[in-house]
């Protein structure tokens, strides 16, 4: 199961709550779930009711989450996400976001008061940027207390460092900006560092090489490929958990990376030696039809779980599925959470 930003830690403290933990074990089937993106620090916020893993009490509440998982013979990582600049004052106390780079992402923050544009934010000094890096490490760590299986982190789609990644956002002329190698440096740092809590086997990480939609000005330019391919080549000698890559959302044509086009999971499949999660718009059918040809090793879903919490059970004996309600998704509180049931054998035997 994919990770999926949900909304429901509806407390000052943005500490997960019984209802998060209801929810997780519902999709304990999954194999293996994702836990929504989780801040690392207070200064990675950028979006309302999303839980942290950087205090005493928010490691408490994912006590309940990893339990309640357990409980039912499913495994869980926890998302280790920074929002980066794509953020909004009214979530850091009034203080203006940092980056990379002194750029507005052109992006969008979910707010108390509604979405607002983002800002021009400030840049990071290198001091702030360690910091980061460290606080990476004590979320990990923290992961481990609140009893995760592992962790991953979340490095795709207009977050902090899809940010360094990007030209457009970065244009720092020191160690972490410039050419492809330095631009890539924070992915390593975090992930070394992570590495000095866990065994490389627990720790993942999702990139999305080709964002176009909702990423403002960190969409792919003449130098995506071969910076992935540079990231893809370093991540091999990792041996994470896994490697997830999120497919093209988009028409890929007109763009600078329209070869990947028609084979867009086969081209990060040769420049990666580790175990790939193929990601995005997956069914049944071609999920099981890129594992079968090679091509991924494993699929994750994210939408399919949201009103189908018996996904697996679901796939298995070929039932229908049923569809999601996008206006709940962030809503807080029960519905379009936990209220979405079971399929209804008894039903579908009869019709
Ligand atoms: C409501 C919602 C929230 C999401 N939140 C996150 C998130 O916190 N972290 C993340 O890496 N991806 C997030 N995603 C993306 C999913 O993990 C997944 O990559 C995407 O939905 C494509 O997979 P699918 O087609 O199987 O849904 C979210 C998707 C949805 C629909």
């Amino acid at each position: 199961m994919a990770s999926m930003t949900r909304g429901r830690a509806t407390n000052a403290g943005l500490v997960p709550t019984a209802l998060m933990a209801a929810y997780y074990a519902q999709r304990a089937s999954a194999g293996l779930i994702v836990s929504e993106g989780t801040w690392v620090s207070p200064t990675s916020i950028g979006f309302i009711n999303v839980p942290g893993i950087y205090t005493p009490e928010q490691v408490e509440g994912w006590k309940l989450v990893t339990t309640a998982v357990h409980n039912k013979g499913g495994l869980i990582f926890s998302q280790l996400g920074h929002i980066g600049t794509a953020t909004h004052p009214d979530h850091l106390n009034g203080k203006l976001p940092a980056g990379p780079s002194a750029i507005n992402p052109a992006t969008k923050s979910f707010t108390p008061e509604g979405f607002k544009d983002t800002l021009t934010p400030r840049e990071l000094t290198v001091d702030e940027i360690k910091q980061i890096i460290r606080d990476y490490k004590q979320a990990a760590s923290n992961a481990r207390e609140a009893g995760f299986d592992g962790v991953e982190v979340h490095a795709h789609a207009g977050m902090l460092i899809q940010q360094f990644l990007c030209p457009a956002t970065n244009q720092r002329r020191d160690d972490y900006g410039g050419n492809i190698e330095n631009r890539a440096r924070i992915v390593f740092e975090i992930l070394d560092a992570i590495l000095q809590v866990w065994g490389s086997t627990r720790v993942a990480i999702k990139l999305n090489p080709v964002a176009i939609s909702n990423v403002g000005i960190m969409v792919p330019d003449d130098e995506t490929i071969p910076l992935f391919q540079y990231i893809l080549k370093k991540l091999s000698d990792y041996d994470l958990a896994y490697l997830q890559i999120e497919g093209p959302a988009e028409d890929l044509t007109g763009t600078p990376v329209e070869v990947l086009q028609n084979n867009y999971f086969s081209h990060f499949r040769r420049h990666y030696k580790g175990r790939l999660m193929a990601n995005l718009g997956f069914t049944r059918e071609s999920a099981n039809a890129i594992i079968k040809e090679g091509t991924a090793d494993v699929v994750s879903f994210g939408v399919p779980f949201i009103a189908n919490p018996d996904l697996v059970e679901r796939f298995q004996n070929n039932l229908p599925l049923s569809q999601s309600n996008q206006d709940t998704y962030y809503t807080g509180g029960e519905k379009g959470y936990t209220d979405y049931p079971k399929a209804e054998w008894n039903k579908l035997i009869a019709n």
